[in-house]
């Protein structure tokens, strides 16, 4: 079984990922290279990916560690870092671990997990496992940025997210290829609060020829008080609770983020 979300399994997810259009669009690198700029001392970045924020937190001039589970992905990231001034190579490192447990040697004034990682881990043991690692990765008082999203209960019992849905417009990549995404939900366990997801690329080739590939994985959905419960249990305190990377405040959207910024106690 692939513990990374299928980002190792489906190696296409990574060739597409810088590509597609709503991940360039999130809006979310500015806060998390403030928050490096807050941070006293270095960043470690968990699940860190192709280096969507990991590069321009490191040209900024903030140190970072990436780490993350999948080699595809982190390939990505080592190449783009290739290309960038050997000032910017300097700041960063890069590793491969799961965030369930790990050790990267020294301690961080910032943890982030921006856009979801942490939702790959299906069960509480996971969960606080990775909290008391990133714990213990901290020094005293540093910071904790865990970013996740906020379940809409309007999407939890549609049965439309059974059938294919999106809008997304079509994008290109280098080698001419066309994608379009569409995304399913195949499976809601609701006790466990797992769903399986699939995100479906219709692929169309130079030639004309067309395929439909599936990245196929679980999304495990936290509400509010439930991930404030679990981070207390793991010696953090909530500092802040924000439904966007605007910093607005939890509820002023719906459904909005779930983006906590957590201190260790
Ligand atoms: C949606 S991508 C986010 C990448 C990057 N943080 C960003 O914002 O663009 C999720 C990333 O989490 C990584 N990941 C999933 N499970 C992981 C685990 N157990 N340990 C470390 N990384 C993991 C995946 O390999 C993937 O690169």
């Amino acid at each position: 079984m692939d513990k990374s979300g299928g980002y190792t399994a489906f190696p296409f997810v990574a060739e597409f990922y810088d590509d597609t259009v709503p991940y360039n669009e999130r809006g979310d690198v500015a806060f998390f290279v403030e928050a490096s700029e807050a941070a006293v001392g270095k960043t470690l970045e968990i699940g860190c990916g192709t280096g969507r924020v990991l590069i321009p937190t490191a040209r900024a001039g903030f140190e970072i560690v990436g780490m993350d589970l999948s080699t595809v992905m982190l390939d990505i990231c080592r190449e783009k870092l290739a290309q960038e001034p050997p000032e910017v190579q300097q700041r960063v490192r890069l590793e491969i671990a799961d965030m369930r447990d790990f050790d990267m040697g020294e301690q961080f004034g910032l943890v982030t997990i921006p856009f979801r990682p942490f939702q790959h881990l299906e069960t509480v043991e996971d969960q606080m496992s990775c909290l008391q690692a990133i714990h213990r990765h901290l020094v005293p008082g540093g910071k904790l940025i865990l970013d996740l999203f906020n379940p809409s209960l309007k999407m939890i019992v549609s049965d439309k997210t059974k059938e294919e849905f999106g809008d997304e417009p079509e994008f290109t990549v280098a080698d001419g290829r066309r994608v379009l995404r569409r995304m399913r939900v195949s499976n809601k366990d609701l006790f466990n609060q797992i769903n399986d997801c699939e995100i479906i690329y219709y692929v169309t080739h130079p030639d004309g020829r067309k395929e439909r590939l599936v990245h196929e994985f679980k999304m495990r959905y936290l509400y509010r008080w439930e991930a404030e419960h679990l981070l207390i249990r793991c010696g953090f305190e909530v500092e802040h609770l924000y439904a966007g990377y605007d910093k607005s405040e939890f509820g002023s959207k719906d459904p909005g983020e779930l983006i906590f910024v957590a201190r260790k106690v």
